[in-house]
C-alpha cells in the first residue's frame, strides 16, 4: 500500500501523519499519477493550522509532478508514462501516488525534470497570473515584491526584470538579500530593521510604486497602501505573518483612490483554458532561461513537519521540494 500525509486535527506540524493509504484505479476523468516530487508552498500551513479550514481527516499538498500510471474513463488527452505536473486542488499532494482529475494536469516539456516541475508550478503560475493579469506590469514600472527571497518572490522578481519593471524588494536577513541580488532585484530593504515604506517614496523620488505584491499579510499591509503612488494597486496575496485585520475602505481613498485585491490561483486558472494559457507562459519564461528556478531545500516526503517548521521560522529561501 502506498503512503500519504494526513491530518486528522488541525494544528501544528506534529498533526501531520505519514499514513498507509488505499489509492485505487482512477475513476471517470481522472489519472493515477506516480510522484516523483511534490512542491511544498506556504498554504499547506494554513490547511494544516485551519486558517483555510478543510474537511477532516484530509490530505495535504496541492502541487506534485511525475508519471501517469492509468487513466479513467473518458481521459483523451493523456496515457500512461505521460510526465505531467499540476498545481492547485483537490488537496493529496502530499503522498507517493495519487488520483486526480486529468483536466487539472499540465504535459511537462522536455527540459523541464519533475523536481524543477514540483519546485514552480504553484509559485511560478502564481507569479504569471499576478505580473500578467491581475496587474500588468509594464516596462518602466516600478513594482515592489516582499519577501522577494521566497519562493514567489525570486520567481516573480525575475519575471518582473524581463518584462522590463524596476524591482524593489524586501527580506529578512543579508543571505536572502544577497540570493535577491543575484536574481536581478535592483532595490532591497531588510523590513526587520527599516521602516519600508519611507524607503520605498525614497527609491522612488517620492512617487511610490505601481504595484505592490504582499504575501506577508498582517505585518506589512498598512506599509504597503503607503508605498504606492496615487492610484496604485496592493495585490495582496497572502498571510505568512498572519492574515490582515478588517478595515476602513475609505483608507484606500485617502491614500492615493488605492486599488486594492485579494486573488487566489485558483480563480485564474479554473477553466482548463486558462490553466493550459498561464502553464505555457511558465513554460516558456523557464524554457528561455529567463526566470531559474532554485531548488534551495529538499525534505525527504515522510519528514515534511521539518519542512514546515523551517518555513514559519523563516529559514527557507527560494522553492522547497519533497522527495516521496
Ligand atoms: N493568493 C495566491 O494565489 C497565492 C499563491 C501562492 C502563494 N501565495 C502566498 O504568497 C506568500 C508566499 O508564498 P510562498 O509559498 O512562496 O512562501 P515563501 O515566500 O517561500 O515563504 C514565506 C516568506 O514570508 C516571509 N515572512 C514574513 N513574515 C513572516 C512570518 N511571520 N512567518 C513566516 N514567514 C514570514 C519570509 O521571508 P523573509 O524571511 O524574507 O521575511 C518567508 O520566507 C504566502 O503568503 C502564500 O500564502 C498566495
Amino acid at each position: 500500500m502506498p503512503f500519504a500525509i494526513r491530518i486528522h486535527q488541525t494544528g501544528g506540524p506534529e498533526t501531520m501523519c505519514w499514513e498507509e493509504v488505499q489509492v485505487g484505479d482512477p475513476g471517470p476523468g481522472e489519472a493515477r499519477v506516480r510522484h516523483e516530487a511534490v512542491g511544498l508552498n506556504f498554504i499547506d500551513t494554513y490547511h494544516r493550522s485551519g486558517l483555510y479550514p478543510l474537511p477532516l481527516p484530509s490530505g495535504l499538498g496541492l502541487e506534485g509532478a511525475g508519471v501517469v500510471e492509468a487513466v479513467g474513463d473518458g481521459v483523451s488527452e493523456l496515457t500512461a508514462g505521460d510526465r505531467v505536473a499540476y498545481a492547485g486542488g483537490p488537496v493529496g499532494a502530499y503522498s507517493e501516488v495519487r488520483c486526480l482529475p486529468a483536466d487539472r494536469l499540465l504535459k511537462l516539456p522536455d527540459g523541464i525534470g519533475a523536481r524543477t516541475a514540483a519546485a514552480m508550478m504553484l509559485q511560478g503560475l502564481t507569479s504569471a497570473y499576478m505580473l500578467l493579469r491581475t496587474y500588468r506590469v509594464q516596462a518602466g514600472d516600478t513594482v515592489l515584491i516582499h519577501a522577494v527571497a521566497g519562493g514567489v518572490g525570486l520567481i516573480a522578481c525575475q519575471w518582473a526584470k524581463a518584462l522590463g519593471a524596476t524591482v524593489i524588494g524586501t527580506v529578512s536577513n543579508p543571505a536572502k538579500a544577497a540570493l535577491a541580488s543575484a536574481h536581478g532585484c535592483d532595490h532591497i530593504i531588510d523590513y526587520t530593521r527599516e521602516d519600508f515604506a519611507p524607503r520605498v517614496r525614497e527609491i522612488t523620488g517620492g512617487e511610490g510604486v505601481a504595484v505592490v505584491y504582499d504575501g506577508v499579510g498582517k505585518d506589512t499591509f498598512a506599509g504597503s497602501l503607503d508605498s504606492l503612488r496615487t492610484c496604485g494597486m496592493l495585490v495582496c496575496l497572502g498571510n505568512a505573518s498572519g492574515p490582515v485585520p478588517p478595515f476602513d475602505p475609505l483608507l484606500l481613498s485617502q491614500k492615493g483612490s488605492l486599488f486594492l485585491t485579494r486573488p487566489t490561483l485558483m480563480h485564474y486558472v479554473a477553466r482548463r483554458a486558462d490553466l493550459v494559457a498561464l502553464g505555457a507562459e511558465l513554460f516558456d519564461m523557464v524554457g528561455s532561461g529567463k526566470v531559474k528556478i532554485e531548488v534551495n531545500q529538499t525534505y525527504p516526503l515522510a519528514e515534511v513537519a521539518n519542512a514546515h517548521r523551517d518555513l514559519a521560522a523563516r529559514k527557507l529561501s527560494g522553492s522547497t521540494i519533497l522527495l516521496p
